[in-house]
């Protein structure tokens, strides 16, 4: 593999503008993305080890970081050469510091340090969930601060209160099982595999929303969130339907999904209102989902709110947000120190 001259700002001046090598390696995806003033992703490279998880149903830790460990330099290398600039050519290194799986965030923090160290280049260090949330506006004209940021992923249902690049006030938070987390449980108690997110999504569709009444309610008032008791609750029914529950596996899922959703719909209109915000962002693995941006649309109409979701490829995890982040925080002047460490 060679390593091309960069074609963008052939004949400017390097100053006048930042290239931003980011890495990301906080579950299963090993990531890594050089970005152009926190804006241009001119490559965004991303190997998965989902394939050798899902046989047992979930992320398993120790899979996830030998992938890593075995990946990071050539999907390093990589994006760098799908940039088209050598490795000398980057300002700075910006890598996912938190949260994650221990072992998987160290994999990336080593790479980044290694790399900050050597080359003599400024180490930025990029929160996980703050990145999703950056990752829907990172290629639009960003909506004026504050805001009101959501992230739904396979770990958090997070509400915050952004008023900068570095400003984010935690609202609302996951009490117990996050969203992604329930679609994935309420998948494997259907058989449905894993991941459960876009099989649920797929087949909601084909399945009507009303035919069971599966209650999840906000946490007493506040702006938490709580999937648990709705999981269980699909689990009891299925286990009363017997035989019988594998023609009803459509509404199961619409049913589920719907009334999960609303909460999250609910709790984001009472944070907008609250805040008397107008603007709404969204990130994160569920921020795929079709029937959310959906209802999120029907209420930023009927309420006139601007609302911001990630194009689908920057939904789930990639290096591109964490590069886009991290030039913003660079601007701010953030500079980790070597001596960083996985924040779990
Ligand atoms: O953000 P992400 O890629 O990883 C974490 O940081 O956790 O999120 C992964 C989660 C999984 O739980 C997956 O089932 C869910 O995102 N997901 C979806 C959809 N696509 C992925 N959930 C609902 N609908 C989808 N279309
Ligand atoms: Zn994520």
């Amino acid at each position: 593999m060679t390593e091309a001259r960069l074609p963008t700002g052939v004949g400017l001046p390097q100053a006048l503008f930042m290239l931003i090598l980011g890495i990301e390696t906080s579950c299963d995806e090993t990531a890594a993305s050089v970005v152009k003033d926190g804006v241009n992703i001119l490559s965004n490279v991303i190997s998965s080890s989902l394939k050798y998880h899902k046989k047992f149903g979930g992320v398993v830790p120790e899979i996830a970081t030998r992938h890593h460990v075995e990946n990071i330099d050539k999907v390093v290398s990589r994006s760098l050469h799908k940039a088209g600039i050598g490795i000398k050519e980057i300002d700075a290194v910006a890598v996912t510091d938190e949260p994650g799986l221990v072992g998987a965030l160290l994999t990336g923090i080593s790479c980044a340090k290694a790399i900050s160290y050597s080359l003599n280049k400024p180490l930025i260090a990029v929160d996980h969930l703050k990145a999703h949330v950056y990752s829907a506006i990172m290629l639009k004209n960003a909506p004026r601060f504050p805001f009101i940021g959501l992230v739904i992923s396979g770990g958090h249902t997070r509400l915050y209160l952004v008023e900068g690049f570095n400003e984010f006030e935690l609202l609302g938070d996951t009490v117990d099982d996050a969203i992604g987390e329930a679609y994935d449980k309420v998948a494997k108690i259907l058989g449905l595999g894993y991941p459960g997110g876009p099989v649920i999504d797929a087949l909601a569709k084909k399945g009507n929303p009303d035919a069971v009444k599966f209650t999840c309610k906000a946490v007493n008032g506040t702006l938490d969130f709580s999937f648990s008791g709705i999981k269980t609750a699909v689990l009891y029914w299925v286990k009363s339907q017997g035989s019988m529950v594998k023609n009803r596996i459509p509404d199961v899922a619409a049913s589920f999904q719907e009334n999960a959703l609303r909460v999250i719909v609910e709790n984001s209109i009472k944070a907008l209102e609250k805040y008397k915000i107008k603007s709404f962002v969204v990130g994160g693995g569920v921020s795929a989902n079709s029937r959310f941006r959906e209802m999120m649309q029907r209420e930023a109409m009927y309420r006139a709110f601007e609302l911001y979701f990630p194009p689908l490829e920057l939904c789930s995890d990639n290096a591109a947000m964490v590069a886009g982040l991290g030039y913003r925080l660079f601007k701010l002047g953030a500079k980790a120190a070597l001596d960083i460490t996985a924040r779990v």
